[in-house]
């Protein structure tokens, strides 16, 4: 990314005056953008059977624009493009370098790989900074099965490289894992992110998917993945931004690479939750669990100050944190493939 200019430095509120304040006195600066909830894969624990998601009508580059635009003067400064998958939307490379001159501090994307090897050095060259790729084995034959598209880990693979070389660093890979299923797999995976110098981000299952796999059993967690982890290597925690979702390690032999747990289910890092989402048909989310969402179509009709009401409204309502496990938990209104990671 550029340096800000001084314009839109100027523009950004100072914070915790003009800025997206919940009632619990969380500030929102980070927005997840859901571009289309279109996927190339089928991931078994996302999406169900042969059925493919139905696109949505998805909101005009145009609109993201104006959208995007507003939520930077609310003092919005990462974006995280999602999907679905987001490489499939037409456009994307040029959309992004439009957003040049609004000054965000971060533009990063999460992809599952497949088209990224014939498009990394272009997305960098848009000013894309940073890229994580999902990658939930790192067996050839079970990432098929896994996301039910043959040949899918040689093209993640090649991604992935891809990634590294145009700078899109730190990469960081994402691994969901599921008891029973790919949980062999995660000293495996800490030998992947030591040769592939890589951050691999082990992250606890969420009742997210289409079908109803979920269950409290099958959710690998972090205690677990720590103590499997030290068994083999000796970790030193690296420090991170308050609101950062991941504990993340470094191998302290001195060998490349990272580790991260996230841990939604486990250890809820709701308290210090910076985020609003935006789904691919214009909704704005204030949760991965919200059973409510707020559609922009009526506030872009009313231009910039609709806008900045709209997001006003919907972050007062912010919930305070997701009920993963508790007596009459509700399952929110859309899915994974629908609301963006
Ligand atoms: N629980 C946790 N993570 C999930 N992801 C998709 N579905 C779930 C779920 N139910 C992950 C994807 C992707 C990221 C955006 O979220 O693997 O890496
Ligand atoms: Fe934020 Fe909701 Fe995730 Fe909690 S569950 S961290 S409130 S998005």
């Amino acid at each position: 990314m550029p340096a800000p200019t001084a314009i839109s430095v100027s523009s950004a509120p100072a914070a915790g005056e003009a800025g997206l304040r919940d009632r619990f006195g969380r500030t929102i600066t980070d927005a997840r953008i859901s571009i289309t909830d279109r996927c190339n894969y089928r991931c078994v624990y996302c999406r169900e059977g042969a059925e493919p998601a139905r696109a949505g009508s998805e909101l005009s580059w145009e609109a993201w624009r104006q959208v995007l635009g507003v939520l930077r003067r609310l003092g919005i400064r990462k974006l995280r493009f999602t999907g679905g998958e987001p490489l499939l939307r037409p456009g994307l490379e040029a959309f992004l370098a439009t957003l040049a001159p609004l000054g965000f501090e971060d533009l990063a994307l999460t992809t599952n790989g497949h088209l990224l090897a014939e498009r990394a050095a272009g997305l960098r060259a848009a000013g894309l900074d940073r890229i994580t790729v999902s990658l939930d084995s790192v067996q050839p034959e079970k990432f098929a099965r896994i996301t039910r598209v043959p040949g899918a880990w040689e093209r993640v693979r090649a991604g992935i490289a891809a990634a590294v070389t145009a700078g899109l660093e730190p990469v960081k890979i994402n691994a969901v894992l599921l008891r029973g299923f790919n949980d062999d797999e995660i000293e495996a995976f800490a030998e992947f992110a030591r040769a592939e110098r890589v951050a691999v981000r082990f992250i606890e299952f969420m009742p997210l998917e289409e079908g109803r796999l979920w269950t409290p059993e099958i959710v690998v967690t972090m205690s677990e993945i720590l103590a499997r982890l030290e068994a083999r290597y000796r970790l030193e925690p690296l420090a991170g931004e308050r609101s950062e979702t991941a504990r993340r390690f470094r191998f302290a032999d001195g060998a490349p690479g990272e580790i991260g747990i996230i841990a939604p289910v486990s250890r809820p890092f709701c308290g210090h939750c910076s985020r609003i989402r935006l789904t691919a048909d214009g909704k704005v989310r204030t949760c991965l669990f919200s059973l409510r969402e707020w559609p922009l179509a009526p506030a872009l009709e009313a231009g910039e100050d609709g806008l900045e009401a709209l997001f006003r409204r919907a972050v007062a309502h912010k919930e305070e944190r997701h009920h993963i496990g508790e007596p009459g938990f509700q399952r929110p209104s859309r899915t994974m493939v629908h609301i963006g990671g």
